[in-house]
C-alpha cells in the first residue's frame, strides 16, 4: 500500500514538474515563458524559407532532428502543423532570436541567419535524447540575445596534436553552446601545425618531435583540411581565429629554419615545456619577410577579421646578445629590447591592418607600448585588463581550463565574471583556453566539460543561479554521454 501511495505521489510530482524538466537550455535564454499545451513535431511540415541562408539553417534543423530523434521533417506534406523560419529586422541584436511554440506552429524569428541558427541550437536542446518517432515540444515563448559578443574557446594543438575529426566534433559542441569563436592555437615551440606552402619545412620538420621515451609525436593540418574545417565552422556560426605565435614560442619554426633565429644554431623541436630563450631574430628583415609570407597564407585560409599573433612570454636574452638586434635598436631609436618587441608587434599589426584585419595579442604586447587598434587578450589578471583599457585597447578576458577540475571547480567556473567596471565599451567578452602540455584527445573532454558549459552560460546570460544551472546540466550530461564525450566529474556544492 505504502509503495503504491509513493508511486502515485511520485508520478504526480513528475507530471507537475514536467515543463521544468523538459526545458534545460544552456546557456539559459534571457526570457523563457512556458505555456499550456504541446506541439507535435512528428506531424509538422517544415516550411523552407526562400532566402538561401535562412533555408540552409532550416535544413540544418531538419538534419539535426533526424539525427537526434527518428523524425524526418517533410517540407512538402499537407499538415495543419508548421515550422517557419522568418527574418524580423526589428530584432536589434545580430545574434538575437525569438521562438514561439504554439499548439499548431513554431515560428522562429531573427534579424539574420546567425540569430536563426542560434534558435536552432536552442530548439535542439528541447528534443528528447532518444530515438523516437513521436516528439511533443512544450508550448513556449523565448526571447534571447547574448550578453557578450565575444565568446570563445582556445585549443592548443601544438603541445599535442588533435585530429581533424576531433576538431569537427569540438566545433559541433562549441556551436551547440553558442560559443561563437574557436581560437585555434596552431603554432608553438613543440610543433607547427599549419602547412605553409612557401616554407614546407615548418611542418615536415617543425611538425614533429622526439619524446623523452624515444617515440615521435606530431602532425599537421594541410591547407585543404583547414579550408574544410573553416567551412564546417562557418556553417555552425563559429568563426575560427587562427593564432600564429611570434616573436617567441616559435622553436618549431626556428628548428625548421635556423636562419630565423639570432644564433642560427640547428636545434631540435623540444619535447619539454616552458618559456624558451630561442626566439625569432627581431633585428633582421628576413624575419619580417617570413612572418608576412606566413600571414599571407594564413589570411587566405581564414576569413576572420581578427588574427591572433601570440606575443606572450618573449625572453629578451638572445636579443641582448645579438649584434643584429642591437643594431636594429639603434637604427630605430628604441630604448631597449622591450621596445624592440613593441616595434616587432607594431610592424605586424600595421601589416595586418593593411590587409583589413585586426591583430590580437596576449597582454605582453603592452610591453614597450601597444597600438590602440590591437586587441589585448588578458591572461595575467585585472591589472593587465585595466592597463590595456587605459591604453585605449579593446580586451578579451580569459578563464583558463588547463587546471584540473579539483583546482578550477565547476562552481568557480560558473562564478567567472569578465566585466571591468566602467569599461563596457572596450570589453569584447572572453576566451576559455585549454593548453595541452598534459592534455591529449584522450583526456580533453574531461578538462572541457562541464566547465565549458558554465563558461558559455556566464557569457550569454549573467542572471542565472548555480543551482538552476546544475539542474539544467543533468540533461546535458545525457546529451554529452550520447555523443561519447567523457566529461569530467562535477564538484560537490561548496
Ligand atoms: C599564456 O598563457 N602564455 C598566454
Ligand atoms: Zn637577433
Amino acid at each position: 500500500m505504502r509503495t503504491i501511495f509513493c508511486f502515485i505521489v511520485c508520478k504526480l510530482a513528475a507530471l507537475y514538474s514536467f515543463p521544468q524538466q523538459v526545458v534545460s537550455i544552456i546557456p539559459q535564454p534571457q526570457q523563457v515563458d512556458i505555456r499550456e499545451g504541446n506541439f507535435p513535431l512528428h506531424k509538422a511540415r517544415l516550411i523552407l524559407p526562400a532566402d538561401p541562408k535562412a533555408k540552409s539553417v532550416a535544413r540544418f534543423f531538419a538534419d539535426a532532428v533526424k539525427q537526434q530523434t527518428a523524425i524526418v521533417l517533410s517540407t512538402v506534406k499537407v499538415s495543419s502543423y508548421s515550422i517557419s523560419f522568418v527574418y524580423k529586422k526589428s530584432i536589434a541584436d545580430p545574434e538575437g532570436y525569438e521562438i514561439s511554440i504554439q499548439p499548431k506552429n513554431i515560428l522562429v524569428q531573427a534579424n539574420n541567419d546567425k540569430g536563426l541558427f542560434w534558435a536552432v541550437q536552442t530548439l535542439r536542446q528541447l528534443l528528447p535524447l532518444k530515438k523516437t518517432t513521436t516528439v511533443e515540444l512544450p508550448c513556449l515563448q523565448i526571447k534571447d540575445a547574448p550578453q557578450y559578443a565575444w565568446r570563445s574557446n582556445m585549443l592548443d594543438v601544438s603541445r599535442h596534436f588533435f585530429s581533424v575529426d576531433f576538431i569537427k566534433k569540438h566545433v559541433d559542441l562549441l556551436s551547440l553552446y553558442k560559443i561563437n569563436k574557436f581560437h585555434w592555437h596552431l603554432t608553438d615551440d613543440q610543433g607547427w601545425r599549419i602547412a605553409i606552402k612557401k616554407y614546407p619545412k615548418l611542418t615536415s620538420v617543425g611538425g614533429w618531435r622526439k619524446e623523452a621515451d624515444g617515440a615521435t609525436h606530431g602532425g599537421f593540418y594541410t591547407q585543404e583540411q583547414i579550408k574544410e574545417i573553416v567551412k564546417y565552422a562557418q556553417q555552425r556560426n563559429v568563426t575560427i581565429i587562427p593564432e600564429i605565435e611570434m616573436p617567441g614560442h616559435c622553436m618549431a619554426a626556428i628548428v625548421a629554419y635556423p636562419e630565423l633565429s639570432c644564433r642560427k644554431k640547428q636545434l631540435e623541436t623540444p619535447s619539454y615545456f616552458g618559456v624558451i630563450n630561442d626566439v625569432y631574430c627581431a633585428g633582421q628583415e628576413k624575419t619580417y619577410q617570413f612572418s608576412q609570407d606566413v600571414l599571407n597564407e594564413v589570411l587566405a585560409l581564414f576569413p576572420s577579421k581578427y588574427i591572433h599573433i601570440g606575443g606572450d612570454e618573449v625572453p629578451k636574452f638572445r636579443w641582448q646578445q645579438c649584434p643584429v638586434c642591437q643594431q636594429k635598436i639603434k637604427e630605430e631609436g628604441l630604448k631597449d629590447e622591450h621596445e624592440l618587441q613593441s616595434y616587432f608587434i607594431k610592424r605586424i599589426q600595421k601589416y595586418l591592418q593593411s590587409k583589413g584585419r585586426i591583430l590580437i595579442g596576449w597582454d605582453e604586447i603592452l610591453e614597450g607600448g601597444a597600438d590602440k587598434n590591437a586587441v589585448i587578450e588578458v591572461w595575467r589578471g585585472q591589472d593587465k585588463a585595466k592597463e590595456a583599457i587605459a591604453n585605449g585597447n579593446s580586451i578579451i578576458q580569459t578563464l583558463y581550463l588547463d587546471g584540473p577540475p579539483a583546482l578550477l571547480t565547476l562552481q568557480k567556473s560558473f562564478q567567472f565574471d569578465p566585466s571591468v567596471a566602467g569599461a563596457e565599451k572596450k570589453m569584447l567578452g572572453a576566451d576559455c583556453p585549454l593548453w595541452t602540455e598534459w592534455v591529449t584527445e584522450y583526456n580533453a573532454d574531461y578538462m572541457l566539460y562541464p566547465r565549458l558549459q558554465a563558461f558559455a552560460e556566464r557569457l550569454w546570460n549573467v542572471k542565472t543561479s548555480y543551482d538552476d544551472f546544475q539542474q539544467r546540466l543533468q540533461y546535458h550530461y545525457s546529451l554529452l554521454g550520447k555523443k561519447g564525450i567523457q566529461y569530467g566529474a562535477e564538484d560537490k556544492n561548496l
